[in-house]
């Protein structure tokens, strides 16, 4: 068994004094695809927040690579390798997709590395190739998700965490958002994913947690958690 890459253990997180998350522990392995899903409201996106360092635990710890990083602000987590891409896209939307990508590598120094990762995204994402001149507001849906996910793999990240990807997309956009997602995880790269969608972040997880009012309430392989009773009651309504 290898170390898990990223291991968070029991943390308390909350705003201004309410505490909203209570005691999660999750365990990420090297080049797993792991699903965090739960209802609106559940603490997804504050789970997420507080691995990325923009919010601190009030107790618990979060280790990286066997560092604990519970105490870093955002930057230096990221420095880590761990790369976090929020809900709703936040794109700099007047500048084009090429700027939004060299914007997203704002650590590395190096132009002509700079250079080679764009060219491995455009490999990745051959439409953004096609758009690469064009602001990023005038992209599509589907488009700007894609960018988000490209930008935030422009620092090159050992941990990419992926918050609602599928949010505002048309189904056939969201399939084709999950096998993007899948192809990433595939080209190496470990991915944290949070959900909303639940039946379709299983399906290309290898693991998941179900989160339920700060609490995770079910974890394992994701086809147990696909034939789960409670999870199919409580999500994809069956
Ligand atoms: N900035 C904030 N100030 C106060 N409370 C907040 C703040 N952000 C989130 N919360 C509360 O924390 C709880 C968890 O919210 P969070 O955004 O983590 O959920 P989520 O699972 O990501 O939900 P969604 O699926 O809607 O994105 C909710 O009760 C929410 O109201
Ligand atoms: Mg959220």
């Amino acid at each position: 068994m290898t170390d898990p890459i990223l291991k968070v253990d029991n943390i308390l997180t909350g705003y201004d004094g309410v505490p909203v998350i209570h005691g999660i522990s999750l365990d990420i392995n090297p080049g797993e695809l792991v699903a965090i899903v739960g209802a609106n409201g559940a603490g997804k996106t504050s789970t997420m927040r507080t691995i990325a360092g923009l919010m601190k635990p009030t107790a618990g710890s979060i280790h990286f690579n066997g560092e604990d990083i519970s105490r870093l602000p955002a930057h230096m987590v990221l420095r880590r390798g761990i790369s976090y891409v929020p809900e709703g896209r936040r794109l700099f939307s007047k500048l084009t997709v090429r700027e939004n990508l060299v914007l997203g590598a704002y650590m590395e120094k190096d132009k002509h590395e700079i250079e080679g990762r764009i060219e491995e995204l455009y490999r990745l994402f051959p439409v953004l190739e096609s758009r690469s001149s064009q602001v990023a507001e005038t992209l599509s849906g589907g488009e700007q998700q894609m960018l988000a996910i490209a930008r935030g793999m422009m620092s090159k990240p050992r941990l990419l965490m992926l918050d609602e990807m599928s949010l505002g997309l048309m189904p056939a956009l969201v399939e084709k958002m999950m096998d993007t997602i899948v192809q990433v995880n595939r080209n190496g790269v470990t991915i944290l994913l949070v959900e909303q969608m639940v039946q379709e972040a299983l399906e290309i997880a290898h693991r998941g947690y179900v989160l339920q009012t700060g609490r995770i309430v079910e974890s394992g392989p994701a086809e147990s958690l696909l034939d789960s009773e409670q999870v199919r009651k409580a999500y994809m309504g069956m």
